[in-house]
């Protein structure tokens, strides 16, 4: 028997765990028989902070139009996140502190302090330092046979980056990826709640010693930065951060991850991308986040009664924007569970999400990722996976724990291919 809407809860780990990656064959029963669809409390609470249940918007439409209607779909309400934190105050307070967990008009405020950072010519001028480091990963990586890319490889760039822009010393980069890797496993650490006190703790020393800093970083230009004619306060600026140690470093990693992945699972595409890299990579790119987005949803309260597709959503009702199922949302993008890195429409993807809170680090992203994976398939093309990858396993990210590859498979002796169970993922 098929798949039936009800069949897979979305906040239940088991059941994610069970699947072993995204849910993909159950969203694309969603998008079809049921595309506003009310997913119940998981039974088990694994975040020890409880889920109320919500609406999953599985189709491209609906997923764009909430994202882009703040007044009716509310990030501050009850948080971005799959959990009810209303009850809470400390975490309640925590989620509105952060750019993420707020609407407009404050929302624009705020993003707009932080966007200098992010501007085009910024991120050209840091283009060179980014390209450097790329070589030095991939060196590094090149020495080697066999590695473990997730954490050891595909880890590195982002942190680096996020450091540099933030402009956390050289002495203190090693303690700051460690605290923000404890950070990011967010559904599996046993004292999430300890790991995030101590990113917090780390960063507000950092701002709270950045006073009479006058250069291009980030932690320069904040710790001078006003809303409203009035300074940011040290505890404003640590929770800008906060937000930034935690969107710019799992996505990217996961997303050089799962290019890696998919090259390998798809030997035709790999030929494909070998025959012309600098013309074909960045849109390789785009399918890659199409494909296999690293954030699988966010989710936002409604603020009044809404309808939807037939479905009556309640005012305080959660909504869960499914960026995996948009993503293949047969609508939008024809045959969408074939991995094709010429596709016209890839970067259609709702991978950044869409509407205010549009990743602010896309253009960020892209290119640290472009020169990553440049440095990495014209030093390494051959580079293939050594065993089958593990998946996390998560309710929230399409993540990667470990990925052991093989740097010259002919040359080891190696098969390739080790991951092709998870093709369609
Ligand atoms: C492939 C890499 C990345 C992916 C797939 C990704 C994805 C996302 C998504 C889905 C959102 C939420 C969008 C929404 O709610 O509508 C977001 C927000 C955000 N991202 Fe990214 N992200 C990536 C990399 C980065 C990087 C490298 C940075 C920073 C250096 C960054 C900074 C941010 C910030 C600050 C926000 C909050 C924006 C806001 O609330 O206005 N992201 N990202």
């Amino acid at each position: 028997m098929g798949l039936r809407p009800g069949d897979v809860n979305l906040a239940s780990q088991a059941d994610m765990a069970r699947i072993g990656g995204p849910p993909y064959e159950y969203l694309e029963v969603l998008r079809r028989e049921a595309p506003v669809w009310w997913n119940p409390p998981p039974s088990v609470d694994h975040m020890h902070i409880p889920c109320p249940g919500f609406w999953v918007l599985s189709r491209y439409a609906d997923v764009d139009a909430a994202s882009k209607d703040p007044s009716r779909f509310s990030a501050w309400e009850n948080s971005v996140l799959w959990v009810d934190v209303k009850e809470n105050p400390i975490a309640l307070q925590a989620q509105r502190s952060g750019l993420m967990g707020m609407d407009p008009p404050q929302h624009t405020q705020y993003r707009r302090l932080l966007q200098p950072g992010m501007t085009p010519r910024r991120i050209a001028a840091l283009e060179p330092f980014i390209e450097a480091e790329a070589a030095k990963v991939i060196d590094e990586l090149a020495s080697r046979d066999r590695a473990e890319f997730v954490f050891d490889v595909a880890a590195e760039l982002p942190m680096v980056l996020l450091c540099q822009m933030m402009g956390v010393p050289q002495e203190q980069r090693r303690e700051y990826l460690r605290i923000a890797n404890n950070v990011a496993n967010v559904e599996f650490a046993e004292n999430f709640e300890h790991n995030m006190f101590e990113l917090y703790l780390f960063l507000d020393a950092l701002v709270k010693n950045s006073d009479k800093l006058d250069d291009d970083t980030m932690l320069s230009k904040y710790t001078h930065g006003e809303v409203d004619g009035r300074a940011l306060t040290p505890d404003e600026i640590t929770q800008f951060f906060v937000t930034l140690s935690i969107a710019g470093h799992e996505t990217t990693r996961n997303t050089t991850a799962h290019f890696v992945r998919l090259m390998d699972e798809h030997p035709d595409q790999r030929a494909l991308l070998l025959e012309d890299l600098d013309a074909r990579l960045p849109n390789a790119i785009e399918e890659v986040l199409r494909f296999s987005p690293p954030v699988m949803q966010f989710c936002r309260t409604a603020t009044e009664d809404v309808e939807i597709g037939g479905a009556a959503i309640a005012k305080g009702d959660k909504v869960y924007l499914s960026y995996i199922s948009a993503n293949r949302d047969e609508d939008v993008f024809d045959d969408p569970n074939r991995f094709d890195i010429e596709r016209p429409n890839a970067s259609a993807h709702l991978a950044f999400g869409s509407g205010p809170h549009f990743c602010l680090g896309a253009a960020v992203a892209r290119t640290q990722l472009r020169c990553l994976l440049g440095a990495l398939y014209r030093r390494l093309p051959d580079i293939a996976l050594a065993e089958p990858y593990t998946p996390m396993g998560s309710v929230w990210f399409n993540a990667i724990t470990e990925m052991p590859v093989l740097t010259c498979p002919h040359a080891a002796g190696g098969t390739g291919n080790a991951g092709s169970s998870e093709g369609t993922q």
